[in-house]
Protein backbone atom coordinates (compact mmCIF):
# COMPACT_ATOMS: atom_id res chain seq x y z
CA UNK A 1 0.00 0.00 0.00
CA UNK A 2 0.57 3.96 -0.90
CA UNK A 3 -0.47 6.83 1.42
CA UNK A 4 -2.66 9.16 -0.36
CA UNK A 5 -5.35 12.04 0.40
CA UNK A 6 -8.67 10.48 0.31
CA UNK A 7 -10.61 13.39 0.97
CA UNK A 8 -10.14 17.16 0.65
CA UNK A 9 -12.46 20.36 2.34
CA UNK A 10 -12.46 24.24 2.69
CA UNK A 11 -13.60 27.08 3.85
CA UNK A 12 -12.98 30.69 3.49
CA UNK A 13 -15.07 32.96 5.63
CA UNK A 14 -18.16 35.25 4.20
CA UNK A 15 -16.81 38.82 4.55
CA UNK A 16 -15.11 39.98 1.21
CA UNK A 17 -11.93 42.67 1.51
CA UNK A 18 -11.49 44.25 -2.01
CA UNK A 19 -8.27 46.26 -3.68
CA UNK A 20 -10.62 49.05 -3.79
CA UNK A 21 -11.51 48.48 0.14
CA UNK A 22 -7.79 48.84 0.72
CA UNK A 23 -7.40 52.06 -0.95
CA UNK A 24 -9.31 53.52 1.92
CA UNK A 25 -7.08 52.13 4.89
CA UNK A 26 -3.47 52.58 3.50
CA UNK A 27 -1.67 54.30 0.67
CA UNK A 28 -2.49 51.52 -2.24
CA UNK A 29 -3.94 51.13 -5.19
CA UNK A 30 -6.00 48.31 -6.83
CA UNK A 31 -3.62 48.43 -9.92
CA UNK A 32 -0.91 48.30 -8.23
CA UNK A 33 -1.90 45.16 -5.81
CA UNK A 34 -3.30 43.76 -9.30
CA UNK A 35 0.16 43.41 -11.24
CA UNK A 36 2.23 42.84 -8.23
CA UNK A 37 0.46 40.44 -6.66
CA UNK A 38 -2.05 39.13 -8.65
CA UNK A 39 -4.67 39.60 -5.71
CA UNK A 40 -7.92 40.98 -6.11
CA UNK A 41 -10.14 40.27 -2.74
CA UNK A 42 -9.44 38.69 0.42
CA UNK A 43 -11.74 37.18 2.80
CA UNK A 44 -11.41 37.62 6.43
CA UNK A 45 -13.07 36.67 9.45
CA UNK A 46 -15.38 38.46 11.93
CA UNK A 47 -14.57 39.06 15.23
CA UNK A 48 -16.26 36.00 16.60
CA UNK A 49 -14.63 33.87 14.21
CA UNK A 50 -11.07 32.12 15.18
CA UNK A 51 -8.74 30.06 13.37
CA UNK A 52 -10.11 27.26 15.08
CA UNK A 53 -13.68 27.70 14.10
CA UNK A 54 -12.48 27.71 10.24
CA UNK A 55 -10.32 24.59 10.75
CA UNK A 56 -13.03 23.02 12.11
CA UNK A 57 -15.55 23.87 8.32
CA UNK A 58 -12.83 22.48 6.90
CA UNK A 59 -12.35 19.65 8.68
CA UNK A 60 -16.20 18.03 8.43
CA UNK A 61 -15.82 18.48 4.71
CA UNK A 62 -13.19 16.59 4.13
CA UNK A 63 -14.09 13.67 6.77
CA UNK A 64 -17.70 13.42 4.89
CA UNK A 65 -15.56 13.95 1.46
CA UNK A 66 -13.66 10.55 2.65
CA UNK A 67 -16.53 8.65 3.80
CA UNK A 68 -15.04 8.72 6.80
CA UNK A 69 -16.43 9.52 10.60
CA UNK A 70 -13.87 11.54 13.13
CA UNK A 71 -13.77 8.25 15.29
CA UNK A 72 -11.56 6.59 12.66
CA UNK A 73 -9.28 9.50 12.79
CA UNK A 74 -5.76 8.21 14.35
CA UNK A 75 -4.36 11.58 13.99
CA UNK A 76 -5.42 15.16 13.78
CA UNK A 77 -2.53 17.65 12.60
CA UNK A 78 -3.15 21.25 12.36
CA UNK A 79 -0.33 23.39 10.20
CA UNK A 80 -1.01 27.34 11.48
CA UNK A 81 0.69 30.12 12.73
CA UNK A 82 -2.30 31.85 14.22
CA UNK A 83 -3.50 29.32 16.56
CA UNK A 84 -6.84 30.51 18.47
CA UNK A 85 -3.84 30.56 21.76
CA UNK A 86 -0.66 28.91 22.73
CA UNK A 87 -2.50 26.63 23.80
CA UNK A 88 -4.82 24.22 24.40
CA UNK A 89 -3.47 23.79 20.64
CA UNK A 90 -6.15 23.83 17.52
CA UNK A 91 -5.85 20.25 17.23
CA UNK A 92 -6.89 19.83 20.39
CA UNK A 93 -9.73 22.17 20.33
CA UNK A 94 -10.82 20.46 16.37
CA UNK A 95 -10.41 16.81 18.32
CA UNK A 96 -13.25 18.04 20.57
CA UNK A 97 -15.32 19.83 18.65
CA UNK A 98 -15.19 16.68 16.14
CA UNK A 99 -15.45 14.01 18.83
CA UNK A 100 -12.56 12.32 17.72
CA UNK A 101 -11.77 10.36 20.93
CA UNK A 102 -9.18 8.33 19.23
CA UNK A 103 -6.69 10.98 17.72
CA UNK A 104 -3.84 11.86 19.09
CA UNK A 105 -3.05 15.62 17.92
CA UNK A 106 -0.40 17.96 17.23
CA UNK A 107 0.24 21.52 15.95
CA UNK A 108 2.83 22.31 13.18
CA UNK A 109 4.12 25.65 13.08
CA UNK A 110 6.13 25.96 9.64
CA UNK A 111 4.10 29.33 8.23
CA UNK A 112 3.16 28.94 4.42
CA UNK A 113 4.75 25.23 4.23
CA UNK A 114 2.97 23.80 7.46
CA UNK A 115 0.81 21.82 5.36
CA UNK A 116 3.56 20.02 3.23
CA UNK A 117 5.44 19.38 6.43
CA UNK A 118 2.07 18.22 8.01
CA UNK A 119 1.34 15.57 4.76
CA UNK A 120 4.60 14.05 5.03
CA UNK A 121 4.57 13.73 9.24
CA UNK A 122 1.27 11.98 8.41
CA UNK A 123 2.74 9.78 5.92
CA UNK A 124 5.68 8.48 8.33
CA UNK A 125 3.13 7.63 11.23
CA UNK A 126 0.75 6.24 8.41
CA UNK A 127 3.84 3.90 7.15
CA UNK A 128 5.40 3.28 9.86
CA UNK A 129 2.03 0.83 10.81
CA UNK A 130 0.75 3.15 13.75
CA UNK A 131 -1.89 4.90 12.12
CA UNK A 132 -4.82 4.45 9.49
CA UNK A 133 -6.05 8.21 9.09
CA UNK A 134 -4.85 11.12 9.68
CA UNK A 135 -6.47 14.43 9.60
CA UNK A 136 -3.78 17.57 8.31
CA UNK A 137 -5.38 20.60 8.33
CA UNK A 138 -4.11 23.93 7.06
CA UNK A 139 -5.92 26.96 8.67
CA UNK A 140 -5.03 30.89 9.40
CA UNK A 141 -6.66 33.90 10.70
CA UNK A 142 -3.88 35.74 9.40
CA UNK A 143 -6.13 39.12 10.03
CA UNK A 144 -5.36 39.05 13.70
CA UNK A 145 -1.48 39.60 13.24
CA UNK A 146 -1.35 42.09 10.00
CA UNK A 147 -0.40 45.20 10.33
CA UNK A 148 -3.31 47.35 8.91
CA UNK A 149 -1.16 50.40 9.00
CA UNK A 150 1.64 48.57 6.70
CA UNK A 151 0.74 48.45 2.84
CA UNK A 152 3.73 46.39 2.32
CA UNK A 153 2.27 43.36 3.92
CA UNK A 154 -1.39 44.24 4.53
CA UNK A 155 -2.71 44.15 1.16
CA UNK A 156 -1.54 40.27 0.95
CA UNK A 157 -3.25 37.88 3.73
CA UNK A 158 -6.59 36.26 4.21
CA UNK A 159 -8.15 34.33 6.31
CA UNK A 160 -9.24 30.55 5.86
CA UNK A 161 -8.61 26.83 5.97
CA UNK A 162 -8.14 24.01 4.07
CA UNK A 163 -8.15 20.04 5.24
CA UNK A 164 -6.87 16.67 4.30
CA UNK A 165 -7.33 13.24 5.20
CA UNK A 166 -4.27 11.42 4.43
CA UNK A 167 -4.74 7.58 4.54
CA UNK A 168 -3.66 4.30 2.73
CA UNK A 169 -4.30 3.93 -1.14
CA UNK A 170 -3.66 1.37 -3.43
CA UNK A 171 -0.26 0.73 -4.70
CA UNK A 172 -0.18 2.43 -8.18
CA UNK A 173 -1.56 5.97 -6.34
CA UNK A 174 -0.37 8.14 -3.71
CA UNK A 175 2.47 10.42 -2.64
CA UNK A 176 5.66 9.63 -5.42
CA UNK A 177 8.23 11.68 -3.98
CA UNK A 178 8.68 14.85 -1.57
CA UNK A 179 11.17 17.47 -0.54
CA UNK A 180 11.11 19.46 2.70
CA UNK A 181 13.49 22.27 3.56
CA UNK A 182 14.44 24.79 5.79
CA UNK A 183 17.53 27.44 5.76
CA UNK A 184 16.86 29.00 9.68
CA UNK A 185 19.54 31.94 8.76
CA UNK A 186 16.92 33.39 6.55
CA UNK A 187 14.37 34.10 9.71
CA UNK A 188 14.45 37.74 9.43
CA UNK A 189 13.05 38.14 6.16
CA UNK A 190 9.63 36.72 7.50
CA UNK A 191 8.99 36.96 11.16
CA UNK A 192 6.44 38.05 13.85
CA UNK A 193 7.12 40.78 16.12
CA UNK A 194 4.68 42.93 18.91
CA UNK A 195 2.10 40.85 17.32
CA UNK A 196 1.87 41.56 13.58
CA UNK A 197 3.98 40.36 10.23
CA UNK A 198 7.27 42.14 9.34
CA UNK A 199 8.73 41.10 6.07
CA UNK A 200 11.19 42.12 3.43
CA UNK A 201 9.46 41.83 0.50
CA UNK A 202 12.44 41.67 -2.23
CA UNK A 203 14.43 38.70 0.20
CA UNK A 204 11.36 37.16 0.08
CA UNK A 205 10.62 37.42 -3.58
CA UNK A 206 13.86 36.22 -4.23
CA UNK A 207 13.85 32.80 -2.45
CA UNK A 208 10.34 31.88 -3.19
CA UNK A 209 11.63 32.36 -7.31
CA UNK A 210 14.35 30.38 -6.86
CA UNK A 211 13.10 27.76 -4.29
CA UNK A 212 9.78 27.24 -5.54
CA UNK A 213 10.94 26.03 -9.29
CA UNK A 214 13.95 23.96 -8.05
CA UNK A 215 11.50 22.00 -5.31
CA UNK A 216 8.61 21.51 -8.17
CA UNK A 217 11.97 19.89 -10.53
CA UNK A 218 13.20 18.19 -7.97
CA UNK A 219 10.09 16.36 -6.79
CA UNK A 220 9.16 15.29 -10.99
CA UNK A 221 12.80 13.85 -10.25
CA UNK A 222 12.35 11.72 -7.72
CA UNK A 223 9.22 10.16 -8.45
CA UNK A 224 10.74 9.30 -11.85
CA UNK A 225 8.51 11.22 -13.80
CA UNK A 226 9.47 13.66 -16.89
CA UNK A 227 7.90 17.17 -16.61
CA UNK A 228 5.41 16.91 -19.49
CA UNK A 229 3.90 13.80 -17.33
CA UNK A 230 2.62 16.78 -14.47
CA UNK A 231 -1.06 17.07 -15.08
CA UNK A 232 -1.24 19.55 -12.63
CA UNK A 233 0.27 22.31 -10.08
CA UNK A 234 -0.51 23.44 -7.11
CA UNK A 235 1.37 26.37 -5.80
CA UNK A 236 0.92 27.95 -2.37
CA UNK A 237 -0.72 30.72 -3.23
CA UNK A 238 1.78 34.35 -2.44
CA UNK A 239 2.06 36.40 -5.32
CA UNK A 240 1.14 35.26 -8.99
CA UNK A 241 4.81 36.31 -10.28
CA UNK A 242 6.37 33.44 -7.76
CA UNK A 243 3.75 30.85 -8.80
CA UNK A 244 4.38 31.41 -12.93
CA UNK A 245 8.32 31.23 -12.01
CA UNK A 246 7.73 27.25 -10.95
CA UNK A 247 4.73 26.81 -13.72
CA UNK A 248 7.46 28.05 -16.08
CA UNK A 249 9.88 26.11 -15.04
CA UNK A 250 7.95 22.93 -14.94
CA UNK A 251 7.07 24.19 -18.92
CA UNK A 252 2.99 23.71 -18.33
CA UNK A 253 0.35 25.54 -19.35
CA UNK A 254 -1.88 28.17 -17.41
CA UNK A 255 -4.48 26.18 -17.24
CA UNK A 256 -2.90 23.69 -15.22
CA UNK A 257 -1.85 26.27 -12.40
CA UNK A 258 -4.22 26.45 -9.31
CA UNK A 259 -4.28 30.16 -8.84
CA UNK A 260 -6.96 31.27 -6.67
CA UNK A 261 -4.72 34.04 -4.79
CA UNK A 262 -7.06 36.54 -6.78
CA UNK A 263 -9.93 35.68 -4.92
CA UNK A 264 -8.01 34.30 -1.65
CA UNK A 265 -4.65 36.40 -1.32
CA UNK A 266 -1.92 34.53 0.63
CA UNK A 267 -3.43 32.34 3.40
CA UNK A 268 -0.25 31.20 4.80
CA UNK A 269 -0.76 27.21 5.51
CA UNK A 270 -4.23 27.26 4.06
CA UNK A 271 -3.46 28.21 0.83
CA UNK A 272 -2.45 24.78 -0.69
CA UNK A 273 -5.10 23.00 0.64
CA UNK A 274 -7.85 25.37 -0.10
CA UNK A 275 -6.55 25.22 -3.63
CA UNK A 276 -6.31 21.83 -3.90
CA UNK A 277 -9.93 21.08 -2.47
CA UNK A 278 -11.32 23.97 -5.02
CA UNK A 279 -9.66 22.33 -7.84
CA UNK A 280 -10.34 18.40 -6.99
CA UNK A 281 -14.38 19.40 -6.21
CA UNK A 282 -14.06 21.45 -9.63
CA UNK A 283 -13.15 17.83 -11.16
CA UNK A 284 -9.64 19.38 -12.76
CA UNK A 285 -8.09 16.66 -11.02
CA UNK A 286 -8.78 13.40 -11.93
CA UNK A 287 -7.84 9.39 -11.01
CA UNK A 288 -4.86 8.91 -12.18
CA UNK A 289 -3.42 12.41 -12.88
CA UNK A 290 0.43 13.43 -11.62
CA UNK A 291 0.04 16.78 -9.63
CA UNK A 292 3.08 18.46 -7.76
CA UNK A 293 2.28 20.83 -4.26
CA UNK A 294 4.71 23.01 -3.89
CA UNK A 295 4.96 25.73 -1.21
CA UNK A 296 7.43 28.05 1.46
CA UNK A 297 7.21 30.41 3.90
CA UNK A 298 8.67 32.34 7.05
CA UNK A 299 11.53 30.49 8.86
CA UNK A 300 12.34 29.98 6.02
CA UNK A 301 10.85 26.66 5.48
CA UNK A 302 10.08 24.78 2.05
CA UNK A 303 8.04 21.53 0.61
CA UNK A 304 6.77 19.60 -2.44
CA UNK A 305 5.46 16.47 -3.24
CA UNK A 306 4.62 14.06 -6.40
CA UNK A 307 1.29 13.01 -5.97
CA UNK A 308 -0.46 10.38 -8.26
CA UNK A 309 -4.22 11.17 -7.30
CA UNK A 310 -6.46 8.80 -6.45
CA UNK A 311 -6.98 5.92 -3.73
N1 LIG B 1 0.70 49.81 -2.82
C1 LIG B 1 1.42 50.69 -3.51
N2 LIG B 1 2.76 50.72 -3.46
C2 LIG B 1 3.39 49.82 -2.69
C3 LIG B 1 2.66 48.86 -1.95
C4 LIG B 1 1.27 48.89 -2.02
N3 LIG B 1 0.50 48.03 -1.35
N4 LIG B 1 3.55 48.08 -1.27
C5 LIG B 1 4.77 48.52 -1.60
N5 LIG B 1 4.68 49.57 -2.45
C6 LIG B 1 5.76 50.34 -3.04
C7 LIG B 1 7.03 50.24 -2.25
O1 LIG B 1 7.02 51.13 -1.16
C8 LIG B 1 8.07 50.58 -3.29
O2 LIG B 1 8.15 51.97 -3.41
P1 LIG B 1 9.59 52.69 -3.40
O3 LIG B 1 10.28 52.13 -4.59
O4 LIG B 1 9.21 54.13 -3.49
O5 LIG B 1 10.20 52.28 -2.10
C9 LIG B 1 7.47 50.05 -4.59
O6 LIG B 1 6.07 49.82 -4.32
C10 LIG B 1 8.09 48.77 -5.09
O7 LIG B 1 8.28 47.89 -4.00
P2 LIG B 1 8.93 46.49 -4.20
O8 LIG B 1 9.14 45.87 -2.87
O9 LIG B 1 10.08 46.54 -5.16
O10 LIG B 1 7.73 45.74 -4.98
P3 LIG B 1 7.77 44.30 -5.52
O11 LIG B 1 7.55 44.33 -6.99
O12 LIG B 1 8.93 43.53 -4.99
O13 LIG B 1 6.48 43.67 -4.86
C11 LIG B 1 5.82 42.29 -3.02
C12 LIG B 1 6.35 43.65 -3.44
C13 LIG B 1 4.50 42.07 -3.66
C14 LIG B 1 5.67 42.27 -1.50
C15 LIG B 1 6.83 41.21 -3.47
O14 LIG B 1 8.13 41.56 -3.06
C16 LIG B 1 6.49 39.87 -2.94
O15 LIG B 1 5.50 39.26 -3.32
N6 LIG B 1 7.35 39.30 -2.08
C17 LIG B 1 7.08 37.99 -1.54
C18 LIG B 1 6.04 38.09 -0.48
C19 LIG B 1 5.68 36.72 -0.03
O16 LIG B 1 5.59 35.81 -0.81
N7 LIG B 1 5.51 36.55 1.24
C20 LIG B 1 5.25 35.22 1.66
C21 LIG B 1 4.62 35.26 2.88
S1 LIG B 1 4.43 33.59 3.29
C22 LIG B 1 4.34 33.39 4.98
O17 LIG B 1 5.07 32.60 5.52
C23 LIG B 1 3.30 34.20 5.75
Amino acid sequence: MATGIIGVGHYVPERVLTNFDLEEIVDTNDEWIRTRTGIETRHIADDGEDTSDMAYQAAVSALADADLEAKDLDLILVATITPDQPFPSVSCQIQDRLGASQAATMDISAACAGFMYGVITAKQFIEGGLYHNVLVIGAEKLSKITDWTDRNTCVLFGDGAGAAVVSSVSDDRGILSFELGADGSGGQALYQEDDKIRMNGREVFKFAVRQMPESSVKVVEKAGLQKEDVDYLIPHQANIRIMEAARNRLGISEDKMACSIKKYGNTSAASIPIALSEEVKAGKIKDGDHIVLVGFGGGLTWGAMAIRWGK
